[in-house]
């Protein structure tokens, strides 16, 4: 063991400790870090640190610190090649005090980048026995080079790296089997399509019949107005309904991920990309992916998307291989792709591509007869999940809130009106869910103020007067249950008493 333990060595193992306990996120900074004061502590020009591709049977530059630490990554080392080479070969750490007489020693990556190797100290990086990669200090500023000492330093921060890559690997997997789960549990169900509408009755047919075939189909459609759901009912009624139907949101996986998201990456194709990695596109072999709010695909994953369309055949992120997918593609967006084309956002021979068999699907304001169908399922729904179950049964709707639910004009749809009947129902005190339950009084007026015309769509649109109305409606409602008493109200809206009569003042709430 170490023949006297130094106090700054001591300490930089503790503070490395505790970061391999803290950080696993970015295992490649942590290695940079691990490092450094390695470096630093056995007083070397430069280092690195090579993990084994066990594939390739080589190593490759994780880490590579000095002067020439950049240029040096671009190379990798096959197993018993060079001074690296040898000690992951042979298991064994190494100091070599002479490496220009060295035989073991490799000399052109030296040559190469101008940078000549004199004393070279290497160890493995062992997880069970096994060399999972090498440390490697070049160059010590004492002539009489290195010694046992920093061999036994060395060594300690190697298990130290190696720990650090285990745990980034198992977390890693676990995060992996997390997400797989997650997916199980959110995304296996199928929802059931609720109905009454003959167009989108029209609609299903049509779905049955392209269900059968493999060509790609383009939801059209407002926000909230069900393409998810459709998009599951293609999948359903094709043959390949027992294989996966993997959902992919475009526009919420941020640009830099989504191109490994979607067609997976190798290892070290970039920092942190400790493993292979399958993408969404081999996930779904066999079955169906669904690509929510293609409008917002960006541009340079535009061109692979179409190759994958076309040929079924694409490469991971940081690979030459090709892989071949028999995928069905189901693509939905409330963008109007035409315009996207024209400004030069969309591909238009992608958008072409995927056109060859648009659904619209109607509003839910176009089609009557689905809304009280539907708030009758959501109200059942949450009669079914919610504890509230107990303390009120909610009977139904009273025959102004139906009127008020058929005249109002839904700009968020389906979902809209799935959120306004869960609101009723935790707001709601009779039996009958009534008008102000539903919070859509303060829209009635203006609905009313213009008919069907499209000018009370753009009004229910404005966030800022529809929040305004939100709140006239709530504190109302809440000065009633008061009395009108501002002191109880305030502490029922948990706000204080100046800034309700701010608010009462400003919206002119009058009883
Ligand atoms: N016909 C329907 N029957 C039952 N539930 C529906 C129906 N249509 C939509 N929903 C429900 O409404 C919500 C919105 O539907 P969905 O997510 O499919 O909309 P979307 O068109 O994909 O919207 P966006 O463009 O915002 O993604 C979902 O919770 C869905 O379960
Ligand atoms: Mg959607």
């Amino acid at each position: 063991m170490l023949s006297k333990i130094d106090a700054k060595k001591f300490h930089t193992l503790i503070e490395i400790n505790s970061l391999i306990n803290s950080d696993y996120k970015d295992v490649h900074n942590l290695l940079s870090q691990i490092m450094e004061s390695a470096t630093q502590l056995c007083d070397a020009q430069a280092s690195s640190l090579l993990l084994m591709d066990k594939e390739k049977n080589e190593l490759y530059f994780e880490v590579a610190l000095g002067e020439k630490g950049g240029e040096v990554k671009k190379f990798t080392v096959k197993s018993g090649e060079g001074i690296a080479g040898w000690v992951s070969h042979n298991n064994k750490s190494l100091i070599v005090n002479d490496a220009a007489n060295d035989k073991r020693h490799l000399r052109n990556i030296g040559e190469e980048i101008n940078y000549t190797c004199k004393t070279i100290i290497a160890v493995p990086m062992r997880i069970k026995d096994e060399c999972i990669g090498v440390l490697e200090l070049i160059n010590k500023n004492d002539e009489q080079g290195f010694i046992q000492e920093d061999m036994e330093w060395l060594e300690i921060f190697a298990n130290q790296a190696a720990l650090a890559v285990v745990n980034a690997q198992s977390m890693e997997k676990s995060l992996r089997e997390i997400k797989q789960l997650q997916d199980r549990i959110t995304h296996d169900q199928y929802h059931t399509i609720i109905t009454k509408s003959p167009a989108i009755l029209e609609k299903l047919d049509i779905i049955d019949k392209v269900a059968k075939t493999d060509s790609s189909v383009l939801l059209l459609g407002e926000s909230g107005v069900g393409k998810e759901l459709f998009a599951e009912q293609i999948h359903l009624r094709s043959e390949r309904c027992s294989s996966p139907f993997v959902r992919v949101n475009c526009a919420a996986i941020p640009e830099g991920l989504l191109e490994s998201e979607l067609f997976g990456h190798v290892k070290g194709a970039f920092t942190n990309a400790i493993a292979n990695r399958h993408g969404r596109f081999e996930m779904a072999d066999g079955g169906t992916i669904f690509l929510d709010e293609i409008g917002d695909l960006p541009l340079s994953l535009q061109v692979k998307l179409l190759r994958v369309i076309q040929e079924k055949r694409f490469e991971k992120v940081g690979s030459d291989t090709t892989v071949t997918v028999n995928v069905r593609i189901v693509a939905a967006t409330n963008k109007n792709l035409e315009e996207q084309v024209e400004k030069g956002a969309f591909r238009q021979d992608l958008y072409y591509r995927l056109n060859v068999f648009p659904i619209y699907i109607p509003a839910l304001r176009q089609r009557p007869e689905d809304i009280i169908a539907l708030a009758h399922f959501f109200l059942d729904n949450f009669m079914r999940d919610s504890k509230k179950q107990k303390e009120t049964r909610f009977e139904g709707f009273s025959q102004d809130a139906i009127e008020a639910l058929l005249s109002y004009s839904w700009p968020g749809n389906v979902r809209e009106l799935q959120n306004c009947i869960e609101r009723a129902c935790v707001i709601g005190r009779n039996k009958l869910i009534n008008t102000e339950d539903l919070f859509l009084k303060a829209y009635d007026d203006k609905v009313s103020m213009h008919h069907h015309g499209e000018k009370h769509i753009q009004e229910a649109r404005d966030l800022k007067a529809a929040l305004n109305n939100f709140k006239v409606n709530f504190i109302r409602k809440v000065l009633e249950e008061n009395n009108w008493n501002q002191t109880e109200t305030a502490r029922a809206l948990a706000i204080q008493r100046t800034y309700l009569s701010r608010l009462i003042k400003e919206l002119q709430i009058e009883a």
